[in-house]
């Protein structure tokens, strides 16, 4: 039987594990290398080795209704966005809430994990801390790994011939923490994720000239989607989510097309992916096409080489007089305290059960929290994650034999692959509703619309069309919450009260939205009926 579990690590993987650890009687105790809770959101001026590092802007490209954990909405007046200083409030007021503090040993680091003689009988492992130069080793029955996967940098410069001989400063992007000492400089940025948008975005500000290199482009969306909601509430709805599994491949790709470029042409401003289909690498970014615009930050392709101050692009242009290089070039992870025969990282890849469980073990008492992409909030993915994980710890639900995870495992790549493409940027990188729903499933917790249909019509239409967020998932099976529907009504109050900031008169509308949903999803349901016969 599983009691002690222990987590490693107290950023929101660690603290959802904390509280689900709870919510199952297990008895969870957590191992912080630092001194405190956040992880990668607790922004600080140094860069620490073996912890995440943000820049001071940093802003959750996720909106708060789609990140917050499923029995616990974050506060009404906080903003749709949040600043990270922000978001670690919302983290401690659920460590306060769940009462999660007391669970964890703060500056003691987990040196190793292993199994213990007897782990084929009893699943349990030993592990070795060390707090204030002194080792220590505890027996625990199942063990949770939540260490992070943004710490390690992925410093290519191998592709760079030159690097050695360039004069100007360079360095990896979580070395990057604000403008400071970079006015009227020249700045190279390498990579077009996330990161490198935002770093691009806010030196152009200060520096005299930014350009970003890029080898295969990629879809810039806006925070701000139709009517002005936030993206993920418009483009993570289930109905959405169905059209892009069952429509045919060209239509999709003609379909993502139109929507990408309704914003700005793609093609004009030399952002267009390489590989149009591709769902990967979407760049969350309001600025990036108006600093284009106006000049402050010009796209290049791939660098072919450099020299003392100059950058060489594989186009046979040239930039002179660069100052700076920041390589927004991505993560590498590994688990230095694990043996390489419990989870073995291989050219950035590794074997996972459901991206969680290491399938070869004789007993289910190790898992990976975390360690994914999801195209939407990594907050309700890690919180289903934990969720269905203690469960199988308690033997409430249970895994299938070694040879058929590792079939799903090697199925569940080549999909990847098909989805995203091959590149290394996208070997985490997971469907958002499909994810959820597949955990969701093995936990009996995932929310049927059409058997909703005449029983609480209001509530299916808001399952199917509405946006797909965390609290669905507390409406039925075990970890129900009774606040679950009324917190999937009252979400467009949670949207618009840090906006209504000046007050307006309300205008009255007429529910005609609401009944031809009501068609739709009864014709759906006609289609889908018809097709069974
Ligand atoms: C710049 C940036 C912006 C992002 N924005 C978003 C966003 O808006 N929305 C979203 O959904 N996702 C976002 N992400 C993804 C991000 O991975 C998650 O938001 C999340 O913070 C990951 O949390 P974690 O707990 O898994 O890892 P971390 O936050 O890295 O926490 C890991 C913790 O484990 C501790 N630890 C590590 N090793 C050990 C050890 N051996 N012993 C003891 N303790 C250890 C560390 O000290 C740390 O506290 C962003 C990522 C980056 C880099
Ligand atoms: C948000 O940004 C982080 C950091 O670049 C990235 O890992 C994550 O995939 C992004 N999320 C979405 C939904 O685009």
């Amino acid at each position: 039987m599983v009691k002690k579990v222990a987590v490693i690590g107290a950023g929101v993987s660690g603290l959802i594990s904390l509280k689900c650890c709870v919510d199952e009687g297990l008895e969870p105790t957590c191992f912080e290398g630092t001194e405190d809770i956040g992880g990668l959101w607790r922004f600080k001026e140094t860069v620490d080795d073996g912890r995440a590092s943000i820049y001071q802007s940093v802003i959750t490209n996720t909106s708060k209704e789609m990140s917050c954990f499923s029995d616990f909405p974050m506060p009404e007046d906080f903003p749709n966005f949040l600043h990270n200083s922000k978001l670690l409030e919302y983290f401690r007021i659920v460590a306060k809430k769940f009462d999660l503090l007391k669970y964890i040993q703060f500056q003691t680091t987990v040196l190793s994990v292993q199994r213990r003689p007897d782990f084929a009988s009893s699943g349990q492992w030993e592990i070795v801390t060390v707090s204030n130069g002194k080792e220590r080793s505890t027996v625990f029955d199942a063990v949770m790994v939540c260490s992070g996967h943004h710490i390690l940098p992925h410093l290519p410069l191998q592709s760079f011939p030159g690097i050695e001989k360039f004069k100007g400063q360079y360095f990896h992007s979580r070395q990057y923490k604000q403008t400071e000492g970079f006015e009227g400089k020249r700045i190279l940025v390498i990579g077009l994720g996330n990161s490198a948008s935002d770093i691009a975005v806010e030196l152009s500000k200060k520096a005299a000239q930014v350009f970003i290199s890029t080898r295969h482009g990629s879809w810039v969306k806006s925070r701000i989607s139709d009517d002005g909601y936030p993206w993920d509430m418009i483009f993570h709805t289930r109905f959405a989510s169905m059209l892009r599994n069952t429509l045919p491949r060209t239509v999709l790709k003609w379909m993502t097309e139109q929507q990408m470029n309704q914003w700005f042409s793609h093609e004009n401003y030399g952002l267009e992916p390489q590989n149009k289909y591709l769902m990967k690498e979407v760049v969350l970014n309001d600025d990036l096409p108006s600093r284009l615009l106006c000049g402050l930050v010009k796209v290049k392709p791939r660098v072919k080489e450099l020299t003392e101050t100059t950058a060489v692009f594989e186009d046979g242009t040239m930039e002179e007089d660069i100052d700076v290089i920041v390589f927004a070039t991505g993560y590498t992870f590994s688990f230095p305290f694990l043996e390489e025969t419990v989870v073995k990282v291989e050219n950035n890849m590794v074997s996972l059960y459901k991206c969680i469980f290491p399938p070869q073990l004789q007993k289910s008492t190790l898992a990976c929290i975390g360690l994914i992409q999801p195209l939407g909030s990594i907050f309700p993915t890690v919180e289903l994650q934990a969720r269905w994980v203690t469960r199988v710890f308690k033997d409430l639900c249970t895994l299938p034999s070694e040879s058929i995870m590792m079939a799903d495992i090697i199925k569940r790549n080549e999909k990847r692959i098909d989805l995203f493409g091959k590149s290394n940027s996208q070997i985490l990188q997971t469907n958002y509703i499909d994810y959820l729903d597949e955990l969701a499933l093995e936990i009996g917790v995932k929310p049927d619309p059409f058997s909703l249909l005449l029983k609480d019509p209001k509530l299916a239409i808001k399952l199917y069309f509405g946006p797909c967020n965390s609290y669905q998932y507390r409406l039925v099976g075990p970890g129900q919450w009774e606040g679950a529907r009324s917190a999937i009504f009252t979400q467009n109050q949670r949207i618009l009260k840090p906006l209504k900031t000046r007050s307006l008169k309300a205008s009255s509308t007429f529910p005609l939205s609401f009944l031809l949903k009501i068609l739709g999803l009864l014709a759906i349901l006609v289609g889908f009926l018809l097709q069974l016969q």
